[in-house]
């Protein structure tokens, strides 16, 4: 059963200097239990999709589109029923989100909020859930008492993560739950995480600009460029065979694990994302793409189908030919300048080189 649907998706924020369309045309479908993960590099639009399917964006921000949750009309709904939809239905752990905790009031408190707010349980109720949400992430229920300081980061993200299990939601939006803790915490989490939704049977949607992470958590992945889901499709095919050549980069930008060899050849892309309020004509990966043809320049870029349950927007696929592999640069060339780090401008060189051997 379908539980989130996306149907043309757009935000644009209203600045001083113009208009930054973050979000440009996003279509996806979530089934409830189901995981789907969201990549892309910075400034892709992530967060402000996340943000925007709870109408949590600032005021400057126009919304199009349509944001169905539960058949519901989440743009439609007053903000008394949104107001009982945040947590209870739909909760969101927010980039660096540990952060975010008060101060000055302890754990226990916190996680309790959301069901006292929501009415959903009384004082004494709502105490013996926080014992259990905080069993369930993996804390002693003494740590109710604690305050955020005397938390690790990891610790605290496991405070973020029980509240957003508080009010039993059907969804619970992560982004980038794991952003600034170390490896071993991060691995840690991630399992916390991929446990408790199958467990719960939760819907998740998890973001992180690393797809080996997504690929390990998520059914279904979404890659997104300049605002756009510019690939889609099981989470496994995507990571290891993407047929967009920026899914390629990005899948290729990590080091595989169990893998020592791919940390000493690490592949990259060269060039920036592009500024959303210039985005290049046609496909706005063209001036990055290592496989662009003429036509791309001024291209009318669409998701087209790219195999079973599979899309991706680039004319190789559009033309049912399989992308060239010319598409992710070695960074390993540079070794023989003593490096292994790969300076954009090689990258760039290589790409070029690369494409002028192919025409
Ligand atoms: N409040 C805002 N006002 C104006 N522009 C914004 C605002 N928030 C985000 N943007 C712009 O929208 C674009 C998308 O930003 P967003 O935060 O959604 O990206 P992201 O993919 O989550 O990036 P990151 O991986 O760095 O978190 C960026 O160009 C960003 O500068
Ligand atoms: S449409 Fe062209 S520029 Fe865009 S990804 Fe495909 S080949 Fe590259
Ligand atoms: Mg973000």
């Amino acid at each position: 059963m379908t539980l989130l649907e996306l149907d043309d998706l757009s935000v644009t924020y209203r600045i001083a200097s113009g208009e930054v369309p973050a979000v440009r045309g996003v279509s996806l479908t979530l089934d409830s239990g189901a995981a789907l993960g969201v990549a892309g590099e910075s400034g892709s639009g992530k967060s402000t999709l996340a943000m925007a399917l709870l109408r949590l964006l600032p005021r400057d921000a126009r919304v199009g589109g349509r944001i169905l949750l539960g058949g519901e009309d989440v743009l439609a709904m007053s903000w008394g029923r949104m107001r009982a939809v945040r947590w209870a239905e739909a909760s969101i752990v927010f980039q660096g989100a540990q952060h975010g905790l008060n101060p000055v009031r302890r754990i226990g408190d916190q996680i309790a909020e959301p069901l006292l707010v929501h009415g959903l349980a009384k004082p004494d109720a709502a105490r013996k859930r926080v014992a259990e949400l905080l069993d369930q992430v993996g804390l002693p229920a003494w740590r109710s008492r604690s305050y955020p300081h005397e938390l690790s980061g990891g610790q605290r993200q496991r405070v973020m993560i029980a509240m957003a299990l508080a009010c039993s939601p059907r969804l619970i939006i992560a982004d980038e739950p794991t952003t600034a803790l170390d490896v071993m915490v991060q691995a840690q989490v991630l399992t916390l995480i991929k446990d408790l939704v199958a467990e719960h049977g939760i819907s998740l949607i998890m973001i992180s600009h690393d797809l080996s992470v997504l690929a390990d958590v998520c059914d279904q992945l979404a890659v997104m460029y300049a605002g756009r889901v510019v690939e889609h499709g099981p989470s496994g095919e995507v990571f290891h065979e993407a047929r967009h050549p920026y899914s390629r980069a990005l899948a290729a930008a990590f080091p595989t694990v169990g893998d020592p060899l791919s940390r000493m050849a690490p592949k990259g892309l060269g060039g920036d994302p592009p500024d959303p309020m210039q985005l290049p004509s046609g496909c706005s990966f063209h001036p990055r793409c290592p496989v662009v043809l003429d036509e791309c320049a001024t291209l009318d870029v669409d998701l087209w189908p790219a195999g079973p349950g599979r899309t991706a927007a680039c004319v190789h696929v559009r033309s049912d030919a399989s992308v060239p592999d010319a598409s992710v640069p070695d960074a390993s060339v540079n070794e023989q300048a003593g490096t292994t780090d790969a300076p954009v401008d090689a990258v760039d060189a290589q790409a070029v080189e690369a494409k002028e051997e192919a025409s």
